[in-house]
């Protein structure tokens, strides 16, 4: 089975938790890509959905979803996105694709967290992929100082200006043995505007795609 077919399959499922009526929020990258391709066949149901990126905007005004400004929405049902590396607690790093900031916006408002992954992403020990960190572009220099002081080694994504002006360091091998403790010491880095890592807000449900089918996973109590 390609990747791309689990993909698919775990996009499929998600549909399983879109709530009729309620406004959804819809995450970034290919998984998320299936999800709004399936999410087509269910727009009369969806009064609206706030995007996690301009790229995914533009996908649902395509299949005919109004998108809304976050601000005009009380609350979301459920977001769903993909992610680069989750761990058994669901925690998660993402920003592979450099829609990090409002994508950890989207997930704090709302109420449930599907996050839909190849069982290529499921890991033990976080940190493998390089941890995504936007940063304002005049603190670029330092931010990545910092980052070097923290033990990690901060690699410049080059070309990639995100939705929100901002650009990526990538950060190899950074000591984390506790996930949510780096979150917040990265978020007290002046000039940081978010990090990858989802610790803090992680997933509530994980919808996995696996050669013998989707697994179902609950972030443990
Ligand atoms: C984008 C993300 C994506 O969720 C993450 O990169 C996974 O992407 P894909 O579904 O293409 O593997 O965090 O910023």
């Amino acid at each position: 089975m390609s990747q791309d077919a689990l993909k698919r399959a775990v996009a499929e499922a998600a549909l399983a938790h879109v709530e009729p009526g309620e406004i959804l929020g819809v995450g970034t990258g290919s998984t998320a890509n299936f999800f709004i391709e399936g999410l087509a066949r269910m727009r009369d149901d969806i009064p609206g959905a706030v995007a996690s990126s301009q790229a995914t905007a533009d996908r649902l005004r395509k299949i005919g979803i109004e998108v809304l400004d976050l601000n005009t929405v009380g609350s979301i049902s459920v977001y769903v996105d993909g992610a680069d590396e989750i761990n058994h607690a669901l925690e998660m790093i993402k920003g592979g694709g450099a829609a990090l900031t409002r994508e950890k916006i989207v997930a704090a408002v709302a109420r449930k967290f599907v996050c839909i992954c190849d069982a290529s992403k499921r890991v033990e020990q976080l940190g493998r992929f390089p941890l995504p960190v936007e940063v304002i572009p005049m603190a670029r220099s330092y931010v990545a100082r910092e980052l070097v002081k923290l033990g990690g080694n901060p690699v410049y994504r080059d070309g990639v200006v995100t939705d929100n002006g901002n650009v990526i360091l990538d950060v190899w091998n950074l000591p984390m043995p506790v996930a949510r403790q780096m979150e917040e010491r990265l978020n007290n880095i002046t000039g940081v505007v978010t990090n990858g890592m989802f610790a803090l807000r992680p997933a509530d449900v994980l919808l996995l795609g696996t050669t013998s089918g989707v697994e179902t996973h609950l972030r443990p109590a």
